[in-house]
């Protein structure tokens, strides 16, 4: 008994074949046919996806790294595959760098608390930037209130670049970490990462990747980058939701204390005390996701099964089409016109809600975000309550930017 699997061969890129592959796709919202444009929050999956997680509860379904028995050991073997298969996909040297979490917010707990519990004392400093999503800011301040550290912000300019020379003045002996996204989820900048890595790494700082937005859209080699910690969740990237991967160096997860206590994650346990489990088990606790570790292993091979330089220019194609086309509406103001961007338009209509205007694409069976995104400190930045916020994947098309240009129009004329 075994998955299927796409081997090696490169797809042709083609949206009308991508498009039959995503169920959902087929169906309608108040009565007009699913746009949908709120990738960004979560992207659909692909049968390829759904029939593998399919094929293991039928097929393998049972507990991993315990039973002798033969499902048992198929089950293992299925995890353990989907984990070398990931971490080929995002380039890491070892399987053992790989830790599956719930997702990026998890990940990104993970390492505060065990980076800040072992590493951190009273007056260092982390720095952050001002485009952070809730994830890597919260963790940073519960941990900093703990630990007597401080958070230090890399701004960010009008057109949503981050400002880097700030950065290089900013990053001194007490610094301990720097944690930035790689794509914004509202501006869509994709930052400057090799850059940021080059001025910490030359400090001795370590730094941490929020790759939410980035693993969708882009090729990750954790290698080549020499990040330190990459994070990122599977739903976002046409895998199923509850799983993602904390990826790490693994001179830094063999120093790093657990995080969760529990079955797995130990060596020997004894009253007197515990030994704990080599990595990447030592962070892995309890019951993991199995059928979650064969989704997201199967989305980067649905992903690997296409030419990804024709997907990325696939992408920019839609982007640059909505950019331009909503750029004529009357009062459109975009948010985020960092000359690097990746798949996300946000934008405001002058003297209009952002919720009046999704309320009314909606009714156009049109999917977009609405709101702060989980990045209140952003919308600080920018005085605004929010964006209207339409995020691409592979399957869009140009016709359906052009049904939200239209659809927007109207919502200017009804709501002005
Ligand atoms: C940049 C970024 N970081 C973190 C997250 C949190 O991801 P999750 O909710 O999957 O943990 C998101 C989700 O929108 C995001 O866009």
């Amino acid at each position: 008994m075994s998955l299927m699997s796409f081997g090696t061969e490169i797809k042709p890129f083609d949206v009308n074949e991508i498009r039959k592959e995503f169920p959902i796709l087929n169906r309608t919202v108040n009565n007009h046919p699913l746009v949908y444009l709120d990738n960004a929050a979560s992207s659909q999956k692909p049968e390829f996806v759904l029939n593998k997680i399919d094929f293991y509860y039928r097929h393998l379904n049972a507990n991993v790294h315990r039973g002798v028995h033969q499902l048992s050991q198929e089950a293992t073997d299925a995890f353990e595959q989907a984990r070398q298969q990931i971490a080929k996909f995002i380039g890491a040297k070892s399987d053992a760098e790989v830790i599956f979490t719930r997702g990026t917010t998890e990940s990104i707990n993970l390492v505060a608390y065990t980076f800040g519990m072992s590493q951190l004392k009273e007056g260092d400093e982390i720095i952050l930037s001002a485009l952070e999503h809730h994830s890597n800011i919260v963790p940073w301040q519960m941990i900093c209130a703990l630990k007597g550290a401080h958070i230090k912000v890399i701004p960010v300019f009008d057109d949503g670049s981050l400002d880097i020379n700030w950065l290089a003045k900013a990053i001194n002996d007490k610094t301990k970490l720097v944690a930035v996204a790689h794509v914004s989820n509202v501006l869509g900048t994709i930052n400057p990462v090799q850059q940021i890595i080059q001025i910490a790494h030359q400090h001795g700082v370590p730094v941490l990747l929020d790759g939410a937005q980035a693993t969708p859209h882009m090729v990750i080699d954790v290698s080549a980058l020499d990040v330190d910690f990459y994070v990122f969740s599977s739903h976002k990237m046409y895998g199923p939701t509850g799983i993602g991967i904390l990826y790490g160096k693994s001179s830094w997860l063999n120093i790093l204390p657990p995080w969760q206590g529990g079955g797995e994650m130990i060596d020997q346990v004894k009253w007197s005390g515990t030994s704990y489990n080599k990595i990447p088990f030592k962070y892995e606790a309890g019951t993991p996701d199995i059928a979650g570790a064969i989704g997201l292993a199967s989305a980067c091979e649905y992903i690997s099964s296409f030419d990804r330089g024709a997907v990325i220019q696939y992408e920019q194609l839609l982007l640059n089409t909505c950019t331009q086309a909503m750029g004529t509406l009357p009062g459109v103001i975009p948010v985020g016109q960092s000359p690097e961007k990746a798949s996300v338009y946000s934008f405001n209509i002058r003297g209009l809600h952002p919720y009046d205007v999704g309320s009314i694409l909606d009714q156009q069976g049109i999917a977009v975000r609405t709101g702060h995104h989980c990045t209140q400190p952003l919308m600080d930045r920018f005085q605004i309550p929010g964006t209207v916020r339409a995020s691409f994947a592979m399957y869009n098309t140009v016709e359906e930017i052009e049904q939200l240009v239209k659809a927007t129009h109207k919502a200017i004329k009804i709501l002005s």
